[in-house]
Formats: C-alpha cells, structure tokens, sequence
C-alpha cells in the first residue's frame, strides 16, 4: 500500500467547494460565503486552503452569484466556476460540478464555502486516507451539542453510513460522532456513486452523505478522519460568524506570537489573515489591522491604531491614535504620531509627522520633518492632486499645503503658511498675514466692550 500524505502529494486532486447558499439565516443581501473574517471573505479562506493542499478548483455558486465566482478566482484565477440552477442538496450541488470530475482527478474533495477555519493539513490528511485505499473519507467531529449534525455509523474503523439527524432512528441520534461535512472522493468512482444518490429522506434533497452507503454496498471502503469542532465551524448565521472571526482571531494571534512578535494584549489587536508582520515588531492594545498590511522587523505599533493597505518599515513607529490608510508607505525609522492619517502617500526613512496631521497622496522624503496640525490639501473637489516634500525640509506647524505643490530638499515653510506655490530647495517660505500690534488696543477694546454691555435683567 503506498505511503498516504507523502503519496498523496503525487495524485490529483479536484477541490470542489459549495457556495450557492443564499445565506437567509445572515439576513443579508450579500450572499453568505462573501460574509467577511479576519478581513476576507469566508470563501477566500477555504480557497486558500485549498490552493495550499495542491490540485484545481471547482466553485459551486447560485443562480446570478457572478460576485461569489469573482471572490473566487481573485484567490483562484483558474478556479472552473459551476451554476447550480436549484437548491436540490449537497450531492445535487457536487453534481453541478460533473463536467470538471469527468476530466478526471484521483481525489476529489467537497468542502462547503461557509467552513472558513479548514486547514490545508486537514485536506491533505484526508487525501491521505485515499492514498491509503479508501474510497471516500469523512471529517468527524465529536460536539457538545450533535443536534442538526449527520451523524457517522461505524463498524469497527469503517464508516457504513452517515445518517441525517431528521432521517435518523434514536439509537442513531445517540451518536456523538458527527459529519464535519467535508469530504473526499476517489476519482475513480466519484461519479458512478454521485450519480447513484437519490433523494428519498424526510427533505426530500439528494444528500452527499449517503455517497457513503452507495459505496459500501459496491465493496468500497469509507474512513473517518477526526479533527477538533472547530474547523468544521459550519458559519451560516451572524453568531456564527462573530465566533468564527474570534477563533481565526485566535488562531491569527498565536501564528503572530510563534513567529516572534509582541503583542502586548493579544485579545485587543485584530489581524487579517494576510498581515504581515516581521521579527520583534511590537504591536501595543487595541491596534486593528485592515486587509494588505505589511509591517517590517521592529516597528512598533502603539496603541488605538488602525491600519489598512500600510506598509511599515523596518523600525518605523505609528500612534499611538494614528490611522493608516492604504498605500501609506513608512520607510525605515519614520515616525506617524498621534491623531495623523496617512494615505496614499510615502513618508521615507527617517521623516516624521508626529502631531495631528493629514497626509494624502504625498512624498514626504527622508529625514524630513512634517510639523503639528499640517495638512496637504489634496483634493479640489473633483480630483486628487499630489504633494511633494524633498528630503530634509520643514514644515511649520499648522501650514495647509495646497497640492499639487512641491517643496524642495532642505526647504523651509513658516509656521501656519498656505503654501500655493512650489517652494524651491532650502528656500524659506512663509504664507500668512503679517502680524499687527496695536499698542494699548486691548484696553481701548475692553472699554468699548464693557461701554455696549446691556444691564442683567431682573
Ligand atoms: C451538512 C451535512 C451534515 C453535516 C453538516 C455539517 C448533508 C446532506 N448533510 O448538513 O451531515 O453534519 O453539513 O455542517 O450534506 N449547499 C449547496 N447547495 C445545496 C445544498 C447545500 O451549495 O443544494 C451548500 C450550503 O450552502 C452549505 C453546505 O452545502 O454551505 C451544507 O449544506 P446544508 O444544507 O446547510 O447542510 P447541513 O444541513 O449543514
């Protein structure tokens, strides 16, 4: 017999994931698999899971889902997308996809859409069990609670049927091992079994779970692969979804922590499952990261920060209070103090806005200095204009840079300029009103203040 998880690397597989549900229990317009954790949809993470354990994909979407197959070929560009044109079952919705199982693949596996805490180890373990001679191989999961679960009748190791809690006889309800819903085919009887599966139970649906009865009665063998609850967390309602997005969380945190990263109050910082995050790189409470972050080794992140699309350089530091928007770019050492939003903009190694300020669609070059309360005044009310700052200049506290506008290396802008015009390398420019004593006027105003109030009534 070969070697399982080292000979299933040599098969080929066909990962068909189910996603046509409308997800009526989320009470949602957006369809159920395109729900979000950990900042991607649900359905991405079960494809990328899927891309990891090696072979093609096959997206099952609903009538008129054209936004789910669009989910999926963004994390799958290949990924064969397939309409089931009525809700008939999960055997009906595997059979959507016959034409790609007809190409041929020695495994296929069916993994629904809404199990976004899958793992590729799982999967390959599965296929494992294939390699090893079975013909179809079950995730089994021992719940607290089993209601609404198939449950899993075994003789010995072999797994003889799985049974529908409404179909089942109470001695069968008494189970507690349950159908964690994934599943793995042989591919070389996959059809002839699918094909075989009718839909004479209490909901009248063709089930893929009698797929196991089918097969023990041509001989073949069905196995059980055990794994813990939570990655078969099934998400189909918004309680489902909050503790499907705590567990990733979880899991997010404990990956960042391994990896040999500070998290200071780990249950505060929300990841996405694409944050990047390099070595000793120090993230203080209540930080949450977007999707597309990338922060290189020993930044620090303080706290009450959010970020999204940002990169952070290599010591850089960020809040705490700040606010990174994507394509902010933070080179190495630079420094974004509290209450600054950057967007679109560059701040290269060693520049620094610390206090208070807007950056959008900006350079700010290395070492340069960007003063409390500045602002680039990017946007005329129909287009986006840039702002560049040379290497080594300063701004002024309080200036309003009017883009698109430059300002040259090692320039100077005097505190509260607007600044319209380019401003030329170590020139000084200051933008503002002269100011104007009046000797003695305040006195003169209080007089005439105090000579106009009215007497207090009553
Ligand atoms: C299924 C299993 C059950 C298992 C449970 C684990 C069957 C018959 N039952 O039950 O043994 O314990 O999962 O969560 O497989 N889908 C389609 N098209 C359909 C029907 C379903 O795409 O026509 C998708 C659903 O959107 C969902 C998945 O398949 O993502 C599971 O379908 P559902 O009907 O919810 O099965 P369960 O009742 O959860």
């Amino acid at each position: 017999m070969e070697g399982g998880v080292a000979s299933a690397r040599t098969r080929t597989c066909l990962a068909i994931v189910l996603a046509a549900g409308e997800g009526t229990r989320m009470k949602s317009e957006l369809p159920k698999v395109l729900h979000a954790i950990a900042g991607a949809p649900m359905l991405a993470h079960v494809l990328r899971a899927v891309a990891a354990a090696g072979g093609k994909a096959a997206v099952v979407v609903g009538p008129g889902q054209d936004t789910v197959a669009k989910a999926a070929q963004k994390v799958i560009p290949d990924a064969a997308i397939f309409t089931q044109t009525e809700r008939r079952g999960t055997a009906h919705a595997v059979l959507a996809a016959a034409e790609a199982i007809r190409k041929g693949a020695d495994d296929i596996l069916v993994i629904f859409g809404d199990t976004p805490l899958i793992r590729p180890d799982t999967l390959q373990r599965m296929r494992g069990v294939l390699a090893e001679g079975a013909a179809i191989a079950v995730v089994g999961f021992r719940p607290a609670d089993p209601t609404g679960y198939g449950r899993l009748v075994t003789k010995g190791d072999t797994l003889i049927a799985i049974r529908e809690e409404r179909d089942a006889s109470p001695a069968e309800r008494a189970i507690m091992l349950c159908n964690g819903g994934a599943m793995a085919l042989a591919g070389a009887h996959a059809l002839k079994i699918l094909t075989e599966i009718g839909d004479d139970n209490a909901k009248k649906e063709f089930y893929l779970t009698d797929a196991v009865e089918i097969a023990a009665r041509k001989g073949l063998a069905a196995k059980v692969l055990e794994i813990g609850e939570d990655e078969v967390l099934g998400v189909d309602n918004r309680t489902k979804l909050a503790r499907g997005e705590a567990m990733m969380q979880e899991k997010l945190r404990a990956a960042a922590l391994e990896a040999g990263v500070t998290l200071v109050a780990p249950e505060t910082v929300f990841l996405c499952a694409d944050t990047k995050l390099g070595r000793d790189v120090v993230i203080e409470p209540y930080v949450v990261f977007g999707p597309g972050c990338v922060v290189e080794d020993k930044a620090v992140i303080h706290a009450f920060s959010h970020l999204e699309g940002a990169h952070v350089g290599v010591g850089a530091s960020v809040g705490p209070y700040a606010r990174l928007r994507p394509g902010a770019k933070l080179g190495k050492g630079a420094k974004v103090g509290n209450y600054v939003e950057v967007k679109a903009a560059t701040i290269e190694d060693g520049a620094k806005v610390n206090h208070l300020s807007y950056v959008g669609d900006a350079r700010v070059g290395q070492n340069a200095n960007v003063g409390a309360g500045t602002i680039t005044c990017n946007y005329d009310g129909a287009n986006k204009h840039l702002t560049d700052i040379g290497a080594n200049a300063f701004i002024g506290s309080n200036s309003a840079l009017v883009a698109p506008v430059k300002i040259g290396d090692g320039a100077y802008v005097g505190t509260g300029s607007v600044i319209t015009d380019d401003v030329p390398a170590d020139a000084l420019a200051i933008g503002r009103a002269r100011q104007v004593v009046k000797e003695g006027y305040a006195e003169r105003l209080r007089k005439m203040i105090g000579m106009g109030k009215k007497k207090p009534s009553g």
